[in-house]
């Protein structure tokens, strides 16, 4: 069936009361991504053309998180059950022929291999609605799969279920294939007589069986894969077992870990292979890590871009910075955002950067704050120099043209302008643009008074 089309409904429109939350539960973030992208991403793995969010609590919250067009939102007013979320979401597929692929915005773990064989599944049985089920040691809180001959009859939700039923450890995972339009006529001969008073989805095999209509199961291996979350305790369970997947996906594509075990990764994250991290490192967001880096224990990069052989030493903060092939950073400096590092440079200890753009090899080793400044290629910055950026109202630009050195313990007072090769006396405070070529010194001249403090003791 290469042409048949599938569609996506992923199921968020719980209150998530249990995570105590004032964040709609499915916004919870996941190793850099809210918990619904996870879903909603193996949907487009798959070619789903269409992907409509069923929401409810917290809607507006959800819907500004997805701006691209292949997502639609069906509004759940009222969380009367899953087959009810399952009509609403009908709405957005009238005419959709084809299978809808449901999932649920709370279950981040599924593999799209977990998927493919669903569909692969449901395709070969022709079913109206295949079941993804799984074996678990602990049944409690799910819907059983009751069997007739084998094949699947019924879902009994635990809390309808009889002890004879509760006893099965067969249960539904709340993943199933779908075949629109047929699905949506048997959704809507749902009742809501049960122990919950919901319109319950999986009341869907009972009917489809009734009208001869063929149904399925495929089987879930890895159980961990369907785990929900309800909770934050789920929520810190599911971030582990992420990261060991995603550390374990970089060790194998060349990436030494020195303990994988706290080693934190998001899922957007890339590094080339023969970087080394230590111990501690948090690799946050859209952070790209060249090849051969060294990061040390400590450092936190968030939505950084790294070239290859850099090297960030311990206890370093960098968020959207950019920095070139051969840059050294720290220990202890702290690069927010609008840092560019051309390469070869050196960012020390206690260096603080903010929109500062600077060129090849230039360098602050220690104790310095460069902000809103424009620095050249070949530069020293001497320890302890620093921009006056902020007048307390405008923030004001520092430029430093190619081959400057300046003195330690210099202050820029912003705007000013530092022509190329010049230098600038230590201790200077600078408040006028200096030429090319130029010293500049701005300090009050020393005064020297012999003998002064032998008279200040005789007194
Ligand atoms: C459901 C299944 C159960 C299965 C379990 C797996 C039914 C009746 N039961 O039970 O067989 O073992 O999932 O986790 O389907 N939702 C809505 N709108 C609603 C109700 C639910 O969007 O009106 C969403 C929830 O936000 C959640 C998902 O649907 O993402 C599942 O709902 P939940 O209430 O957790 O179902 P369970 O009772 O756990
Ligand atoms: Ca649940």
């Amino acid at each position: 069936m290469e042409n048949h089309p599938l569609a996506t409904v992923i199921l968020a429109a719980g209150k998530g009361t249990r995570m105590k939350s004032e964040r709609p539960k499915v916004l919870h973030p996941l190793a850099g991504r809210p918990l619904v992208a996870y879903p909603l991403q193996l949907a487009r793995e798959l070619g789903s053309e269409k992907n409509v969010l069923v929401i409810g609590h917290g809607a507006e919250q959800v819907r500004e998180q997805f701006t691209r067009d292949d997502v639609v939102f069906a509004i759940q007013k009222q969380q009367l059950g899953t087959g009810h979320a399952v009509q609403i979401a009908a709405t957005q597929l009238s005419g959709f022929q084809g299978t809808i692929l449901l999932l649920c915005g709370d279950v981040p773990l599924l593999r799209r291999q977990t998927l493919e064989q669903l569909l692969a599944d449901h395709r070969k049985a022709r079913a109206t609605v295949t079941v993804l089920t799984a074996i678990v040691g602990d049944a409690t809180g799910y819907g059983r799969i009751v069997r007739d001959n084998g094949t699947i009859a019924r879902i009994v939700e635990h809390k309808d279920a009889t002890p004879e039923q509760r006893a099965i450890n067969e249960i539904n995972t709340g993943i199933y294939a779908l075949e629109a339009p047929r699905c949506f006529e048997l959704l809507a001969q749902l009742d809501n007589h049960n122990a919950q008073g919901e319109y319950y989805l999986t009341d869907i095999i009972t009917l489809a069986r009734g009208q001869g209509e063929p149904v399925a199961t495929a089987s879930l291996e890895n159980i961990e894969e369907s785990m929900g979350i309800n909770d934050r305790l789920q929520l810190a369970e599911a971030a582990r077992i992420l990261r060991t997947r995603i550390n374990r996906a970089h060790m194998l594509a060349g990436v030494t870990l020195e303990d994988p075990l706290t080693t934190y990764i998001d899922i957007d994250v890339v590094i080339g292979a023969d970087s080394c991290l230590q111990p501690g490192v948090h690799l946050r967001g859209t952070t790209r890590i060249g090849r051969h880096c060294r990061i040390e224990t400590g450092a936190v990069l968030l939505d950084c871009e790294v070239g290859d052989h850099c090297h960030i030493k311990a206890g370093s903060a960098l968020e959207e910075s950019t920095l070139g092939e051969k840059v050294t950073v720290g220990p202890m400096a702290h690069l927010r955002p609008g840092t560019q590092l051309a390469g070869h440079n050196k960012i020390g200890n206690f260096v603080e950067t903010k929109k500062a753009v600077i060129g090849l090899r230039s360098q602050a080793s220690h104790l310095s704050y460069i902000g809103d400044a424009e620095l050249g290629c070949d530069i020293n910055i001497g320890c302890g120099t620093i921009t006056c950026n902020y007048d307390g109202v405008n923030k004001h630009k520092t430029v430093i043209e190619d081959g400057v050195f300046v003195g330690s313990d210099t202050q820029f007072v912003a705007p000013v302008t530092i022509g190329r090769n010049s230098l600038i006396g230590a201790g200077s405070t600078i408040t006028k643009d200096v030429p090319a070529d130029a010293l500049a010194l701005a300090r009050t001249p020393q005064k020297v008074i012999e003998g002064w403090c032998k008279n200040r003791k005789k007194k």
